[in-house]
């Protein structure tokens, strides 16, 4: 079907074509605790996994024992970060090529500064996935995408932090992908509820990176565990247990 085409139809029929062409936003975990990233692969809902230096200085284990584990249990991207107290380009490409060197599913985070983006541009041309991070402009996410980064991470709650609105950046990050056909992938980052999942989805954005707090929030329903009840209750009178 023409994507041109493709505009003009009722939104029914377009959700009809994007279950049946697979495309989806999928479901990556922020975080570098083990249990977590073992307890969220068994819902078979992730499929990759980013890291942070907070987040990885939370767990205050070896960082490569850490990705190793990592590895073990995800068969996907896994972001693993230049340390941030890297500050030249020269340096961060040296450690990106080691952290690209422990496992082929590594992704090099790199901050989206000058220095960021002459290390992306080096690594992307070695063939090392990057993840551009603390992208909190359309100009950033444009830049880094020039710069050949595989993924860009705007980050949407701490924008809603400063009172401007997070998701608008990801709408307009995923509108200009669009328009040009760049083939950065989006992971919309710093998600503080399950909201935030639903405002990134309907952009069209590629993926979602979640806490494991935020995965517990989007399964559960009041009206879910009612309904239980009821169920349970109603056969139990009738049947026993
Ligand atoms: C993204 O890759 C970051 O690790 C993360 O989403 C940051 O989220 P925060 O703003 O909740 O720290």
């Amino acid at each position: 079907i023409s994507f041109l085409l493709y505009d003009f139809l009722p939104l029914k029929q377009r959700e009809r074509i994007i279950l049946f062409l697979e495309v989806h936003m999928k479901l990556f975990l922020d975080s570098a605790n083990i249990e977590e990233i073992k307890r969220a692969n068994e819902f078979g809902i992730i499929c990759g996994v980013t890291t942070n230096p907070s987040i990885i200085a939370k767990e205050g284990k070896d960082f490569k024992e850490m990705i190793q584990q990592m590895t073990q249990i995800i068969d996907g991207p896994i972001s693993g970060e230049v340390k941030p107290t890297t500050e030249e380009a020269k340096d961060m490409i040296r450690e990106g090529r080691s952290i690209a060197s422990l496992h082929p599913n590594m992704v090099v985070k790199l901050p989206t500064t000058p220095e960021g983006l002459k290390a992306c541009h080096v690594l992307s041309k070695e063939g090392i996935k990057t993840n551009l991070t603390l992208v909190f402009s359309v100009p950033q996410a444009l830049l880094a995408a020039r710069a050949g980064a595989t993924y860009v991470s705007p980050f949407i709650g701490r924008i809603d932090d400063i009172s401007m609105d997070g998701l608008q950046l990801i709408k307009d990050i995923a509108q200009i992908f669009k328009i040009y056909n760049l083939s950065t992938q989006i992971i919309c980052a710093s998600i503080r509820n399950a909201y935030h999942i639903i405002g990134c989805a309907k952009t069209g954005a590629d993926i979602a990176t979640v806490p494991y707090s935020i995965i517990e929030q989007m399964v559960k329903h009041p009206l879910t565990d009612k309904g239980l009840e009821k169920f349970k209750n109603d056969y139990i009178a009738v049947f026993g247990e």
